[in-house]
């Protein structure tokens, strides 16, 4: 598979305060790799780090193999990266339609978009119900919904997810999932996921790592690290 997105030896911080040491990890066009880690590891630093917001950025992350660390966020977003950030960041004030219509504002296909949100309602059948409602009203599980189809209406190659399963009921999270898988072999999208329930997370990926510390100590196929003791004893709860 290529790779499309590639972070070499990034380094990351907060001002002085240094997070992210010497990352490297891949997402391969229509792939899935899945970032684990403890609390505090560094896990959305390295989204920030990725989507240009926050944080200061040392190393190379690639793009199709241009770079885009450096660039400002709106053009790293343009080029394609769409960044889902935990606690979700919908506009409770607007409405569902309102909020899909924001997503795509950087696009200048109007019939495309026209087409994706249509899409959007297909796929999220409780968005298109609840299209004139504001937000800020939905269930936590129809607002992850409206944050990743709000997402996808940019026409993304790059989705980042961080923690989508976050406070849901497993069935909302099964069907979250479900649609990304479809979403994922439809547009070709590459998907970087940061998830706390590890089973779902390598279950979907194919390349899987762990950040410790602001630094990947495992990293592998999602099989490999399905089999690895040590995830398996801290991330899988497994012997
Ligand atoms: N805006 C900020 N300013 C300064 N330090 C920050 C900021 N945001 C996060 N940090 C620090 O960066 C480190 C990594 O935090 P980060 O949020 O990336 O971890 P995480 O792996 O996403 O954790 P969690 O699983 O709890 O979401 C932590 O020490 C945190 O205190
Ligand atoms: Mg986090």
């Amino acid at each position: 598979m290529s790779v499309l997105l590639k972070v070499s030896g990034v380094h990351a911080a907060y001002r002085a305060h240094a997070v992210l040491r010497d990352v490297s990890l891949d997402v391969h066009v229509g792939g899935v790799t899945a970032l684990l880690g403890a609390n505090g590891a560094g896990k959305t630093t390295l989204l920030r780090a990725i989507s240009g917001a926050m944080v200061s950025v040392k190393g190379s992350i690639e793009l199709d193999g241009r770079r885009i660390d450096g660039q400002s966020t709106d053009a790293i977003a343009r080029l394609g990266v769409a960044h889902v950030p935990d606690g979700r960041g919908t506009f409770p004030g607007l409405t569902v339609e309102e909020n899909l219509l924001v997503g795509g504002i950087s696009r200048a296909d109007r019939a495309g978009m026209r087409h994706d949100m249509k899409r959007m309602y297909e796929l999220f059948p409780k968005l298109f119900e609840y299209r004139r409602t504001m937000a800020g009203l939905l269930s936590g599980g129809e607002q992850q919904m409206l944050a990743i189809a709000r997402a996808l209406m940019l026409k993304p190659e790059l989705l980042m997810l961080d923690e989508p399963s976050f406070g849901l009921a497993p069935l909302i999270v099964k069907q979250i999932f479900d649609m990304l898988h479809e979403i994922k072999q439809e547009a070709r999208l590459g998907i970087l996921l940061v998830e706390q329930n590890a089973r779902l997370a390598l279950g979907i990926a194919d390349l899987a790592c762990v950040m410790e510390v602001g630094r990947i100590t495992i990293a592998g196929s999602a099989d490999a690290l399905r089999e690895d003791p040590r995830v398996r004893a801290a991330y899988l709860g497994l012997q």
